[in-house]
C-alpha cells in the first residue's frame, strides 16, 4: 500500500530522492518523476508496464520554466498559454538539449503540460522540479480519477499518492503539436478543440487522432480499455444483442434500457457534456467492477468535449480480432 495524503514537503522531498509519487491533475491522475533523472524516469515505465518506451509529458508551473525544456518557442504557444494554461492542454516543442532523451523517447521534441489542479501547481513550485507524468494506470487500462483509483492498481509499486480528490475534468488533456509549420492535434481531450481554434482565431486542418502507426500511444485504437467488453453507439441494436445477459450501460442525460439501477450510469442528468467527462472514467472502472458481462455505451453529442467522450469510448470498445 502506497501512503496517501496532502503532503507537499513530503512529495517534493520523494521526488527530489529520485522516488516516483501520483499527483492529482484536473484531467487524470500522473505517475510522477523528476524528469531531469534519467533513472526515475526508467522505473516510470517500468511501474507502468509500457511495452516501449513511449514520451511522457512534462509538467510545469508556468512558463518561466520552460527555458530548460523547450527551445526555440514558436508564437502560436504564447498565445494559446496566455488563454488556456494552466489547464488540460499539452503543447509538444522543440526539445531543448538538456531534457533526457528517455522523456522524449528520442524524440526531437517534448510535450509540455501546466496543470491546473492547485495541489499539484504547489507542488511543482515548492519542489522547483520539472514532472515527467504519464496517467498513473497499467499500460492499456482506463487513467485514474481518484487516489483510490491509483492505490487500487500502482499502490504497491510507490511509496506515496499526493490526493487532490477527484478529478475535475476527468478527460487526458487535449494535444496540440506546434513543432512543425502547421498545428496539428494529436490527441482530442479535456481542453475542447473549438476553444482552441477561438484563441488561435483559425480552424485546425489537421487533427491526426487515430492511426495504426501512432505518434502518441493516446493514439492507438486499443487504449482506455475496461476488460469487461464494451459497445458502443447502436443503442437499439446493442440491447438486442445483450439480451438474457448481466449488463452495464453508460449514457448521457437519460436512463436507457431497462438494467438494474445500480449497472445504470447516467453521467449527466442535467445534459452537461463537461459533468459527463468528469464522470467517465470512474463509471467504467465501476461497470468493470460490478460483475457485468458486457458495457454498453451510447454515443455522446458530438459537440464540445462530446468528442472526447466518443474518442475514449470507441477505443474502450475496439478489440483486436
Ligand atoms: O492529461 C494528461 O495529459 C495526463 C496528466 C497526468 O497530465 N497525462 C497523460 O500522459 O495522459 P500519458 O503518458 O498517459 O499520455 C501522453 C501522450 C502519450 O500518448 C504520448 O505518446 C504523447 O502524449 N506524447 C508525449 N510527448 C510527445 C511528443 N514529444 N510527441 C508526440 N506525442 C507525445
Ligand atoms: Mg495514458
Amino acid at each position: 500500500m502506497a501512503e496517501t495524503g496532502t503532503d507537499i514537503s513530503r512529495a517534493s522531498q520523494l521526488l527530489h530522492a529520485g522516488a516516483l509519487v501520483a499527483i492529482p491533475t484536473e484531467t487524470v491522475y500522473g505517475l510522477a518523476a523528476n524528469a531531469f533523472n534519467a533513472e526515475a524516469v526508467a522505473r516510470v515505465f517500468e511501474v507502468k508496464k509500457r511495452p516501449g518506451f513511449d514520451p511522457l509529458i512534462v509538467h510545469l508551473a508556468d512558463a518561466e520554466h520552460l527555458k530548460e525544456i523547450a527551445e526555440p518557442i514558436p508564437d502560436a504557444f504564447y498565445r494559446l498559454y496566455e488563454k488556456l494554461s494552466p489547464g488540460p492542454i499539452t503543447y509538444i516543442l522543440p526539445k531543448h538539449p538538456k531534457v533526457p532523451d528517455l522523456v522524449t523517447a528520442g524524440n526531437a521534441t517534448v510535450g509540455v503540460r501546466f496543470p491546473r489542479h492547485p495541489l499539484t501547481r504547489d507542488l511543482l513550485l515548492h519542489a522547483k522540479l520539472a514532472l515527467a507524468a504519464p496517467s498513473a494506470n497499467p499500460f492499456g487500462y482506463i487513467s485514474p480519477t481518484s487516489a483510490q483509483h491509483v492505490e487500487d492498481q500502482l499502490g504497491d509499486h510507490i511509496p506515496y499518492i499526493l490526493d487532490g480528490g477527484p478529478c475535475s475534468v476527468g478527460l487526458e488533456s487535449t494535444i496540440i503539436d506546434l513543432s512543425k509549420k502547421e498545428p496539428a492535434i494529436l490527441r482530442l481531450g479535456g481542453m475542447a478543440l473549438s476553444e482552441i481554434e477561438e484563441t488561435l482565431g483559425a480552424p485546425i486542418q489537421k487533427v491526426q487522432v487515430s492511426s495504426s502507426k501512432p505518434q502518441a500511444p493516446g493514439m492507438l485504437s486499443a487504449h482506455y480499455a475496461p476488460r469487461t467488453p464494451l459497445l458502443f453507439g447502436h443503442m437499439e441494436r446493442h440491447l438486442k444483442v445483450a439480451k438474457g445477459k448481466k449488463i452495464g450501460i453508460i449514457s448521457f442525460c437519460k436512463r436507457v434500457g431497462s438494467a438494474p439501477e445500480a449497472q445504470q450510469h447516467v453521467l449527466s442528468p442535467s445534459g452537461d457534456l463537461r459533468e459527463a467527462a468528469a464522470k467517465l472514467f470512474a463509471s467504467m472502472r465501476l461497470l468493470d467492477q460490478s460483475g457485468v458481462e458486457l458495457i454498453l455505451a451510447e454515443k455522446f453529442p458530438e459537440e464540445g468535449l462530446g468528442k472526447a467522450i466518443n474518442d475514449r469510448l470507441q477505443r474502450a470498445a475496439f478489440r483486436e480480432e
